[in-house]
């Protein structure tokens, strides 16, 4: 592979359900973190209108995945859109493409005719081929990058958490999965997940409160008041927490509410949640079971979290009493409750942004990325994306190994 012609650094671009995590490589933080969300019809308004229709659902919600908000001076009100519903990009109009012009010219601030430096992607488990190819002719040709790389979220975030090895369970705010790594290749075979995560949450907290509280309310006081403990039917988190909303006004939030809204991502069918392979606990022991023997004493040792929702007060403990009932042997969930490795902890929800970050530091990256010129040489044929991965994945796995 031949090397950019921009040394300078990568973008490392990781698109949620829910929200974008934007910024250079080789930084601890991405610069941008912004609701995934864009206003449909943009072109139509003005644009003081649409960034006042942009400010107006930053505001409402990170979450909910179609929804509309009124502008003043517009009798109907304005749609807005996620590209990117339950882990999957949605590329049938140009959101997409929209939302990276906007993550690129305004919250980056480095708009120019051609942005000539390499991009690295973060995608979430199972993306498909062809979405990894239409996103690529997107780089090249509509944002004249210099280099395009995808990498799988769960790995950067092992990555970022400072392993190559072990399993993944990721809960963002649309999907929930667990992905188990071998020296930094995903196991897709054994890749499990499902359609419940944060947005679910705070959907049930908003169902059994009696209030009417926008969506963003909702989402505040789920951040402050869910816990994973174990429901166990005998009324123990009957107990109720106090909330104060913005207006000063206080309100109490049952305890069965506060644990029954996190309690359906560990036992989906009991809330008539389609889960195939059952809740995370289930959703862990079968992937792990599912490699091969001799990794699997590691894998049980490096269970590693990511995500906004496992975020969620006691999420660590729940998941390691969970699992301990389904596999033989010692079994580390980092974080871990008790703090072992407390740097990771703040990270979860960045974790897939971070390992990118340093996964496009590295010397490595030249050879696991495609380069304009690649990409030229090739027709402008997109495919060969899937071709540089592969090839590319040997190589990031021996640098990390030193
Ligand atoms: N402290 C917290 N406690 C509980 N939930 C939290 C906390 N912080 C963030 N969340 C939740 O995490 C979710 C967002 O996480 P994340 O940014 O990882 O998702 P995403 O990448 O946008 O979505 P996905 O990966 O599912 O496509 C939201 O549902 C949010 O409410
Ligand atoms: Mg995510």
């Amino acid at each position: 592979m031949s090397s950019f012609e921009n040394g300078e650094g990568a973008l490392v671009i990781d698109v949620g359900s829910s929200s974008c995590k934007a910024g250079w490589s080789g930084e601890d933080m991405p610069r941008a973190h912004f609701p995934s969300v864009m206003s449909t019809g943009e072109h139509a308004l003005e644009s003081k209108e649409a960034r006042q229709a942009k400010e107006i659902r930053r505001a409402e919600s990170m979450e909910e995945p179609t929804t509309s908000v009124n502008v003043s001076g517009k009798s109907a009100p304005v749609s807005l859109k996620h590209p990117v519903v339950r882990g999957k990009v949605d590329l049938s109009d140009d959101t997409m493409e929209k939302l990276l012009e906007h993550t690129f010219s305004v919250e980056l601030d480095m708009y120019s005719e051609s942005l000539a430096v390499p991009v690295l992607v973060s995608e979430a488990p199972g993306t498909d081929k062809a979405t990894r190819a239409r996103l690529t002719q997107m780089l090249f040709e509509q944002f004249k990058v210099s280099g395009v790389c995808f990498a799988n979220s769960a790995v950067l975030s092992l990555f970022a958490s400072g392993r190559t090895r072990g399993v993944v369970l990721e809960v963002g705010a649309g999907v929930s999965s667990v992905v188990p790594v071998f020296e930094g290749y995903s196991l897709p075979h054994a890749v499990l997940s499902m359609d419940c995560a944060g947005q679910d949450v705070t959907s049930f907290l908003k169902q059994n409160i009696n209030h009417e509280l926008s969506h963003q309310a909702v989402q505040a006081i789920k951040h402050k008041v869910a816990n994973a403990n174990k429901m166990d039917g005998k009324g123990k988190q009957s107990e109720k927490s106090e909330y104060e909303l913005p207006d000063g006004t206080t309100i109490n939030i049952d305890g069965v509410y506060a644990s029954a809204c996190v309690d359906q991502l560990f036992n989906p069918d009991e809330y008539g949640i389609e889960a195939v392979d059952g809740g995370l606990g289930d959703m862990l022991a079968k992937s792990m079971s599912m490699c091969d023997k001799d990794l699997q004493p590691d894998l049980h040792r490096n269970i590693v979290l990511s995500g906004g929702t496992t975020m969620i007060k006691g999420f660590s403990e729940r998941v390691k009493n969970e699992v301990r009932g389904g596999v033989d042997g010692p079994i580390n969930v980092v974080p871990d409750s008790t703090g072992i490795e407390p740097g990771y902890n703040s990270q979860r929800q960045i974790g897939a942004w971070i390992g990118g970050s340093i996964l496009a530091s590295l010397d490595t990256f030249n050879k696991i990325s495609v380069s304009k010129q690649d990409y030229e040489d090739e027709g402008s044929n997109a495919n060969i994306v899937h071709r540089s991965a592969a090839k590319g994945r040997d190589q990031v796995t021996e640098d990390n190994r030193g």
